[in-house]
């Protein structure tokens, strides 16, 4: 009787037909299937190497290493034949495929900062040169933050209900407010930390108001340095640095102008230099004045409500609007567009992510 497993000739002969097809498959997918045939799961070879358990030791051990060399065999012609396959394949699509590279380059959407953010950033970023940190108070205030303790009196006009937004009264009859001003950041700092302080709170402020230069919210620099020997000198010195400084213009001409902030006194309104070139505005030189902010020695009354001994202390305080320092800086002129959130006026007036802060490159 024979025996029911393939005899050494057969399997020579398998071997052979399996070498020519896995040498005649044209492609990858036509070697997968030669594979799957001989060395798949349910393939020829594999169901052989399975028949193994079946037989008597000897057999097995006979029959055992002529079924694995030929799946070697196999392994190895296959292996070699998807090398070659892969070449040509990787041949053929190169010289197939091209690329033109006078194709203009894809265009990255790429954002744009907002104005207002960008005069932000530079106006910080001179401050904090100068030595003064960021501190931030809530946009919800309470009248004794907001104007009792910067010594604005009850019948000042910046209570009137026409430039406040009031939240309707609570319980107790007391009413919060938005606040108007950075100025209770001045006030929150004094009464939560010893002097020497020196910080600038930038942040929005909200005033019932609309027209070209007039939005219900706009947002605002408080500065305020305490320390013991502070005096005006050191106030003008700051700002006009800031003022060259931000404006891009080392002897552009900074007037003190004596002004009225209940908070502070002696109080000042600070002026740059301006002319009008062809109809436009040119910062700097010129026979004219802009207003661009409030400032002065912080009011005795001012450092006593917020338990610094006047004695003791003394410092300067200023406020400035960043809308216009923008406005100024860009020349833009309609505030309004600020706020409308129409991505061509950004497009058009944004600055790009990738200038470094004052106009240089990161
Ligand atoms: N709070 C003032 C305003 O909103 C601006 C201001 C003026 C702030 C003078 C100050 C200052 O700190 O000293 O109009």
């Amino acid at each position: 009787m024979t025996s029911p497993h393939p005899s050494g000739q057969d399997l020579a002969a398998k071997q052979g037909q399996y070498l020519a097809r896995i040498e005649g498959a044209a492609t990858l997918e036509a070697l997968e299937e030669v594979r799957l045939e001989a060395l798949g799961k349910q393939g020829d070879i594999t169901q052989l190497m399975k028949s193994l358990g079946g037989m008597s030791p000897e057999e097995r051990k006979e029959k055992g290493e002529a079924f694995n060399q030929i799946r070697v065999v196999l392994q190895d012609a296959i292996g070699a034949k998807r090398t070659r396959l892969e070449k040509e394949a990787l041949q053929e699509s190169l010289s197939k495929e091209w690329e033109d590279v006078t194709l203009p380059g894809a265009n990255l959407q790429k954002g744009r900062i907002h104005p207002l953010s960008q005069a932000m950033f530079e106006a910080l970023e001179i401050l904090g040169d100068m030595g003064f940190y960021v501190a931030e108070g809530p946009d919800i205030e309470d009248d004794f933050h907001n104007f009792t303790a910067l010594n604005i009196p009850e019948l000042h006009p910046a209570r009137q209900d026409q430039d406040t937004f009031y939240f309707p009264k609570d319980a107790k009859g007391e009413r919060l407010l938005l606040r108007t001003h950075t100025s209770p950041v001045q006030v929150r700092t004094m009464m939560n930390k010893k002097p020497p302080i020196r910080i600038v709170a930038p942040g929005r402020v909200y005033r019932s108001d609309y027209d070209q230069t007039h939005t219900p919210v706009f947002h605002q620099i408080e500065g305020l340095y305490i320390d013991k020997d502070i005096h005006m000198g050191h106030l003008k010195g700051c700002l006009e640095t800031f003022c060259q400084r931000f404006f891009e213009c080392p002897d552009l001409p900074v007037r003190f102008r004596p002004g009225f902030f209940p908070f502070t006194e002696p109080s000042a309104e600070i002026d740059i230099g301006c002319g009008r070139k062809d109809g436009r505005l040119v910062i700097g030189g010129g026979e004219d004045w802009l207003e661009i902010l409030g400032a002065g020695m912080v009011h005795r009354k001012v450092l006593e409500n917020c338990g610094v001994d006047p004695d003791e202390y003394q410092g300067f305080a200023f406020g400035m609007g960043v809308e216009r320092l923008a406005m100024l800086k860009y020349g833009l002129t309609d505030l309004r567009a600020f706020f409308e959130s129409d991505v061509r006026w950004l497009e058009h007036y944004g600055k790009s992510p990738f200038a470094g802060l004052m106009g240089g490159v990161l």
